[in-house]
């Protein structure tokens, strides 16, 4: 089974996804930490020392590989679904899942997260919530291309693996 998470920025696909993966027996892939460990770089640092396009294409580059695997759970990025097409390689992956959240719980957790994101950095609240805003609208047409949607509010693994059961 192939399972692949995405959503915006704090979500929670990556705790949400550790837990899954756990309870499926199934390998647990993080794809920023994956992108991290392979070119021995921080995703801020790619960010600084060169720029978004340089990141969207590391980041198709190793989606990509994905192809080959199987059993796995797979965490996006934020933006993952929403550049080179990726929605679509999403989609032939495997089962594609959007923990949707509207942009209050988005902010409430992004204010208090520890992760330092280069899109987000150094905003007050305000303009936290008009970002998030933006992007969400953006976003949102590529989220919901998923499989399944499902709400990130206490979302629990077994709540998905109902509906995948299903699937
Ligand atoms: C991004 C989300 C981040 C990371 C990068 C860009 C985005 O991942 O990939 O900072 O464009 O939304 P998380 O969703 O895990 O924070």
């Amino acid at each position: 089974m192939k399972i692949v998470l995405i959503g915006f920025m704090g979500s929670g696909k990556t705790v949400f996804g550790k837990k899954l993966a756990n309870q499926l027996n199934l390998n647990f892939y993080d794809l920023d930490q994956h992108i991290e460990l392979k070119y021995q770089m921080s995703i801020p640092s790619i960010f600084t020392n060169f720029d978004e396009t340089v990141f969207r294409n590391l980041e198709t580059k190793e989606l990509t590989k994905f192809i080959s695997k199987d059993n796995f759970v797979l965490s996006c990025g934020g933006g993952t679904p929403c550049f080179n097409n990726n929605m679509e390689l999403i989609r032939t992956l495997g089962v594609s899942v959007y923990i949707e959240l509207n942009a209050t719980a988005l902010c409430d957790r992004l204010l208090n997260s520890k992760i330092t994101r280069p899109l987000i950095t150094g905003l007050s609240p305000h303009e936290l919530r008009q970002k998030i805003e933006l992007l969400l609208s953006d976003r949102e047409k590529y989220y919901k291309q998923a499989d399944i949607i499902i709400s990130g509010i206490n979302l629990k693994p077994s709540s998905l693996i109902e509906v995948l059961d299903k699937f």
